[in-house]
């Protein structure tokens, strides 16, 4: 049986249970492994994946189950896409690692000038660091903003995850646990409300607070009273809110960010970690909004699950000199090859799938949802799509359920799903994805799970 005859049967095959899960083998395996592995991994289900392709997924027992997570919204293109997968394979055999922050070699400045000419705004005169993460992405944006600006302060959001490096987990305020213990953080972390708006902190609606937890949160509060505008070196934020709970902000809020920036000499940094690379139906999300930043990190789906990030910057905020920063296999050839085999499968029409599905699926999910049956509200864009729930309890029963029925999501905020597919899901796909999870939804509310 060839390689490829696999992919296919299983990125075609349908959700398959052969035992309750986890099964036998699957038990047996967890159970055996985890005697020397980190106890702070999460392992949100008893999942043991011995195989994946498209959006499908098989565990020890042979169970195939439908991955409506994607790595956490990392295999972009699918899993093990057969162009991907022949992309690293070619490039393991020709050149592994060099080091890019001492060598040149191919691949680096094609990446770096791809993403250029994708960036939003169309001016096509960024830079690119590239890393191993999407931690990395975020320090060496804090390290950046620091340097150019010479100031010391940044503005974060609540509910935003940036990554769990000293320097990203202080700016992230998702949740407590993720700092607990690990002080002293950086100093000079301001965190201000994000415009989670369907739950104002400070009870107001959009349209007519006028952006108040810009105006009232940053300009009022902070600047009036605590923090010096012209100390301040950027603001932080995920343009739309992953971990925090899959929050699209209104534009406005983008807009009011841009003007105090400008207005301050801040640099505005979008973290696309997550929301980047076709995530959200447009290659940044940042294109929905029409508010262009000065530096940009990105990192899961850029390379379909190959470690690689990227923090990119408008040429004229990377002012730091040779040296200054680098990194050992940050923007590994293999990596590299990945990505671009990822950014030609993104451009030649998963982006467009990941806008055309992504609607689909939202508007079936809101068809088939309301707070009888435990949903408040369903939002996001493209392929990013948040459900939130009544409870947490609720959030999490159905998340587990849907597992046990052989399908993959993930929560996040304090009481949401998220659902975030590779972006190669077809509408069949995402109509079994669809119908699963509201069944499940309704067998929750009334009880019967
Ligand atoms: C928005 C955002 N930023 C940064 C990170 C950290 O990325 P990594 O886990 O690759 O370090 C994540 C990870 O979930 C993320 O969602």
């Amino acid at each position: 049986m060839s390689a490829s005859f696999d992919f296919e049967s299983l990125a075609s095959a349908p959700i398959t249970l052969k035992t309750p899960l986890p099964g036998p083998i699957a038990s047996e395996r967890i159970a055996a492994g985890l005697g020397h592995q980190s106890p702070s991994l999460i392992h949100c289900y008893p999942l043991w994946v011995k195989r994946a392709a498209g959006c499908m997924v098989e565990d020890a027992d042979g169970n195939v189950l439908l991955d409506c997570q994607a790595g956490v919204a990392t295999t972009s293109t699918g899993h093990c896409h057969p162009s991907v997968a022949a992309a690293i394979a070619q490039q393991a055999q020709t050149l592994i690692h060099i080091c890019g922050t001492d060598f040149h070699y191919p691949g680096y400045a094609e990446l770096c000038n791809r993403l250029s000419r994708l960036a939003p705004g169309g001016t096509d005169d960024w830079q690119v660091f590239l890393t191993n993460s999407g931690t990395e992405g975020v320090e060496a944006a804090i390290k950046l903003a620091r340097y150019h600006t010479k100031r010391q302060n940044i503005i974060a959001f609540r509910g935003a995850f940036h990554g769990r490096s000293l320097g990203s987990v202080t700016l992230t305020a998702s949740k407590p646990k993720y700092k607990k213990g690990f002080g002293p953080l950086l100093p000079g972390v301001h965190h201000v409300d994000y415009a989670h708006c369907s739950e104002c902190p400070i009870g107001r609606s959009f349209p007519s607070c006028g952006v108040a937890c810009v105006t009232e949160g940053i300009e009022r509060n902070l600047f009036h009273h605590t923090l010096p505008p012209e100390e301040v070196a950027a603001i932080v934020l995920e343009p739309v809110q992953g971990e925090g709970g899959y929050v699209v902000p209104p534009r406005e809020f983008l807009v009011k960010l841009r003007e105090i920036c400008d207005q301050h000499g801040i640099l505005l940094v979008y973290d696309e970690v997550q929301s980047g690379m076709g995530r959200t139906g447009k290659m940044f999300a940042a294109e929905h909004f029409g508010v262009v930043p000065d530096l940009i990190v990105l990192a899961k789906g850029i390379a379909s699950g190959m470690p690689l990030g990227a923090m990119m910057a408008r040429k004229k905020f990377m002012s730091w000199g040779a040296g200054s920063h680098g990194s050992t296999t940050g923007g590994n050839p293999v990596c590299i090859a990945a990505a671009l085999a990822t950014l030609d499968l993104l451009e030649g029409g998963l982006i467009e799938n990941s806008a055309t599905v992504g609607a689909h699926l939202k508007a079936k999910l809101q068809a088939g949802l309301n707070p009888e049956k435990g949903v408040l509200e369903i939002r996001g864009l493209g392929l990013m799509i948040g459900v939130e729930f009544a409870t947490h309890a609720l959030a999490t029963k159905v998340a587990h359920a849907c597992y046990e029925r052989g399908l993959l999501v993930l929560e996040c905020g304090r009481k949401s799903i998220r659902v975030s597919p590779p972006l190669v899901i077809t509408r069949e796909q995402a109509d079994v994805a669809a119908d699963l999870f509201i069944r499940t939804c309704e067998d929750a509310a009334a009880g019967r799970i």
